[in-house]
């Protein structure tokens, strides 16, 4: 494990809580600012919640400030939240979103650099260094995580293998091949990549990898106690959305790997209750809302991210708060006769059984006006039949005994459920439609 000492951080990283606080006000008060200036959305939300950008005495005054939800984005999509002239805007990306229209999201070159220092950042912090080689299988394009990692990557000073997702077999091979440290990927590719190492007779304990930055979906720490020890690396959570900027929005550092720490010089964290949008006490679970304080072509004022969490004081970075691990989106929750449940939830539970593997799905289904949900997992492929249908039991019990809630549990042949190579969809909806 490499732990930064403080000659290698920049200096924000080790500023006081007061310096920090003061840096974020004047950038808040420019933020609120530009997007009053030059976005028409704000403009009008700003005066139909009847505040003004002088109205931020100090930072808690920001709860006076109306949120913003990806609503707001696809009603002006696709150009309509810059707050520059499009001329300035060096790049666009653009989250896929399940329905609808995509949520563009444009960079200024100043931007582009914020984001290429904040994954650097990332990096050193999970245990990076100049010098190493780093296979990025995020995929690249308009999803921001490949090319995202691959700036951050480079301004550290590492050598980057631009792989993306896909192609698990050559994977396997430039991982063999160019020997990288560090593997950026999603938590559950990876699974998948390792899995491919051991259909190839390689050990994934043996392999060049000393580090894992996996995000862009929730893992679990039982999730990062089996990578760890199933590939023998340090496995850390880098978080972000495309709205605020990508990935290095948060990243947890290896020395604790308690949480997430915000890079809070560039993103304002608050926690509101999901229901009323009540900014809740520091430690209370909520929805994540970020205000982005630097950002030029796309300011984003208390953006729902609709991310489950808390906020928790600086441990590794003392002035930088940190969020827990994710625990699920709202709109992942699974509403059960009652009960709300996360695939987190399952997750946990599916890892502790050892004649099963971490690839499942939580599958809703409805028999008349009811509702259920049956877990299909995979088995070990060297667990017998027998043992693991034995398990698939255990953990039905598991999930009514920790939840709540009665599932049925399905344990099928290895491979039989997709693979991602991206993130992963945990949950499938098999109900009729009404
Ligand atoms: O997933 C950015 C990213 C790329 C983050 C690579 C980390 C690594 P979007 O496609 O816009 O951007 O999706 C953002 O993904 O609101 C969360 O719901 C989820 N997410 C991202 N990171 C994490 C994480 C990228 N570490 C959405 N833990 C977010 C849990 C995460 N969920």
């Amino acid at each position: 494990m490499t732990i930064a000492d403080a000659a290698e951080l920049e200096p924000v990283e080790t500023a006081s809580v007061d310096e920090l606080r003061a840096l974020q006000l004047d950038r808040l008060r420019w933020s609120l600012r530009h997007a009053y200036d030059h976005v028409d959305h704000y403009r009008k939300a700003f005066e139909a919640a009847g505040v003004h950008p002088d109205d931020l005495r100090d930072l808690a005054d920001l709860a006076r400030f109306p949120l913003t939800s990806k609503a707001d984005l696809r009603e002006n999509y696709p150009f309509g939240m810059f707050a520059v002239p499009r001329e300035q805007v060096a790049r666009l990306h653009a989250s896929s979103g399940t329905t609808g229209r995509p949520t563009v999201v444009g960079y200024t070159k100043a931007d582009l650099d914020v984001w290429a220092t904040v994954v650097a950042r990332s990096i050193r912090a999970a245990g990076g260094r100049p010098g190493d080689i780093v296979h990025v299988a995020y995929g690249y394009g308009l999803f921001t995580g490949g090319l995202g990692a691959h700036y951050g990557a480079e301004r550290l000073g590492c050598t980057v293998v631009p792989v993306s997702g896909g192609m698990t077999e050559r994977q396997v091979t430039l991982i063999r091949d160019f020997r990288p440290d560090i593997v950026m990927v999603t938590p559950s590719y990876m699974l998948n990549i390792a899995d491919e190492m051991e259909r190839q007779g390689l050990d994934p304990r043996e392999s060049s990898l000393r580090l894992g930055i996996f995000g862009a979906e929730p893992w679990t720490n039982e999730m990062r106690a089996a990578m760890e020890d199933r590939l023998a690396i340090d496995a850390v959570d880098i978080y972000g959305l495309s709205e605020i900027i990508g990935p290095g929005v948060a990243q947890e550092c290896v020395e604790t790997k308690d949480g997430l720490h915000v890079w809070e010089d560039h993103f304002y964290p608050e926690v509101v209750d999901p229901v009323t949008g009540d900014v809740l006490p520091e430690g209370e679970e909520g929805e994540l809302v970020l205000t982005s304080l630097t950002k030029e072509a796309m300011p984003v004022v208390r953006y729902r991210t609709r991310d489950l969490t808390r906020l928790l004081p600086g441990t590794a970075r003392p002035a930088m708060r940190r969020i827990e691990k994710i625990t699920g989106r709202t709109d992942d929750m699974i509403i059960l006769r009652g009960v709300n449940l996360f695939p987190t939830q399952i997750e946990e539970i599916v890892l502790r059984v050892p004649e099963l593997t971490p690839h499942f799905q939580c599958v809703l289904q409805r028999a008349g006006a009811l509702d259920s949900m049956v877990v299909r997992i995979e088995r070990q492929d060297d667990a017998p039949v027998d043992a693991a249908a034995a398990a698939g039991v255990h953990v039905a019990e598991q999930v009514k005994r920790t939840i709540g809630v009665t599932v049925g549990v399905e344990v099928v042949e290895p491979y039989a459920i997709e693979r991602s190579v991206g993130k992963m969809r945990r949950i499938v909806d098999e109900r009729p439609r009404r």
